[in-house]
């Protein structure tokens, strides 16, 4: 099913029908694709190299502008090497193309995004669902499996559950020949020093990590990386097709994620104000009925499993001058899918906030 169809977009508004409205919609969690900055370095390097790489990186498309920002997004995770991936979604499937073979048991997160749990076809391995962050049942699973060889896949941050695993005690728990691979697509950016991320300050230089991600999120550009050790780094790019196989993101998409890493670089107040307007949702979605989270994520999503009812709520706040989608993602139950971003301002939220409550009860 495909959403509202969308003309045009700033950090904080969409035109849809022809209508400017503030936007509560998307993952840009830092407003970066819109920075002047991000749109001066793409818009020179499109100029420079044109449209498409129009090769796979180990031919003819491997540009500056790649290896920039795959320096680039190490040293900010502070890892040795990061490699570049036409998304996040093929940088999880790389990660198993390249370490499946010698897998035998592979443990995933309930709660896992989809690209883990389908990466885990390229195994042969014994894969097993361990629970939403339930460390007991890991540890049992470790004392079972401890001795295989084993990977652990998860998420850095479940922003639909509103919940982080415990990566530190994962990590104590985890056998020192084992593998944890954090898809931390939507932690970049917001959890952590400055946004670095899920394991920021805390295991980000252990061997046994290997952190994935899209840059579709908080940097607000295109594509997929897998970042860690150089010696992971050098796997993913002998072994995994995902990676040999494809056309890389074009390199003017390369050059703005360089310069949105940047601005999140020399602008942390960005992540300090996306932090506290998730709190700020926290506090709606409370007023509202939900429970209060393990953690306050930028994204709040209101169960409605009834599409009429969440189209009525839905076109309540459009007429309202806000877009914010009413979606039933990967056929599960329906919700009214709220999210925030560094570029809003409070009083956007208390809006917000007035047309939910006037509605929410009797959408
Ligand atoms: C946790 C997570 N991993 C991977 C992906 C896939 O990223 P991309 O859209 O860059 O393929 C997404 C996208 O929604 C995601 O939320």
């Amino acid at each position: 099913m495909l959403g509202r169809r969308v003309e045009g977009s700033t950090a904080t508004t969409v035109r849809v029908g022809g209508r400017e409205l503030l936007s509560f919609a998307g993952t840009g969690y830092l407003g970066l694709a819109h920075h002047p900055e991000v749109l001066d370095a793409a818009t020179e390097a499109l100029r420079r190299c044109g449209l498409s790489a129009s090769a796979s990186r180990t031919t003819s498309g491997n540009f500056a502008d790649h290896e920039h920002l795959e320096e680039a997004l190490a040293e900010f995770m502070g890892v040795e090497a990061a490699v570049l991936l036409p998304d996040g979604w093929l940088a999880d499937e790389a990660v198993m193309e390249a370490y499946g073979d010698e897998l035998d048991t592979v443990l995933v997160d309930a709660d896992a995004h989809a690209s883990l749990w389908i990466s885990t076809a390229l195994t042969r391995a014994q894969v097993i669902d361990c629970g939403s962050g339930d460390l007991m049942r890991l540890h049992a699973l470790l004392d079972r499996h401890g001795e295989h060889h084993l990977a652990v896949l998860t998420d850095g941050l479940y922003p639909m559950q509103r919940r982080m695993p415990n990566l530190h005690d994962l990590l104590q728990l985890l056998p020192r020949t084992a593998l944890l691979v954090v898809d931390d697509s939507h932690a970049l950016g917001f959890l952590g020093e400055g946004g670095r991320g899920s394991l920021s300050g805390a295991g980000m230089k252990d061997s046994r990590v290997v952190t994935t991600g899209s840059l579709a999120k908080a940097l607000g550009a295109s594509g997929g990386f897998v970042a860690g050790s150089a010696g992971t780094v050098e796997r993913v790019r002998r072994r995994a097709e995902a990676f040999a196989g494809t056309t890389p993101i074009p390199p003017a998409v390369a050059a703005g994620a360089t310069a949105a890493l940047r601005v999140l670089e020399r602008e942390p107040v960005r992540v300090r104000r996306l932090r506290a307007h998730a709190a700020h949702l926290t506090r709606i979605g409370e007023a509202l009925g939900q429970e209060h989270p393990q953690v306050s994520v930028p994204v709040l999503a209101l169960p409605l499993p009834d599409e009429e009812r969440g189209r009525t709520l839905e076109r309540a706040l459009q007429e309202a001058g806000m877009f914010v989608p009413w979606t039933q993602y990967g056929g599960g139950a329906g919700a009214l899918k709220i999210s925030v971003n560094s570029e809003h301002r409070s009083e956007d939220l208390d809006r917000l906030q007035a047309v939910l409550e006037a509605h929410w009860l009797r959408p």
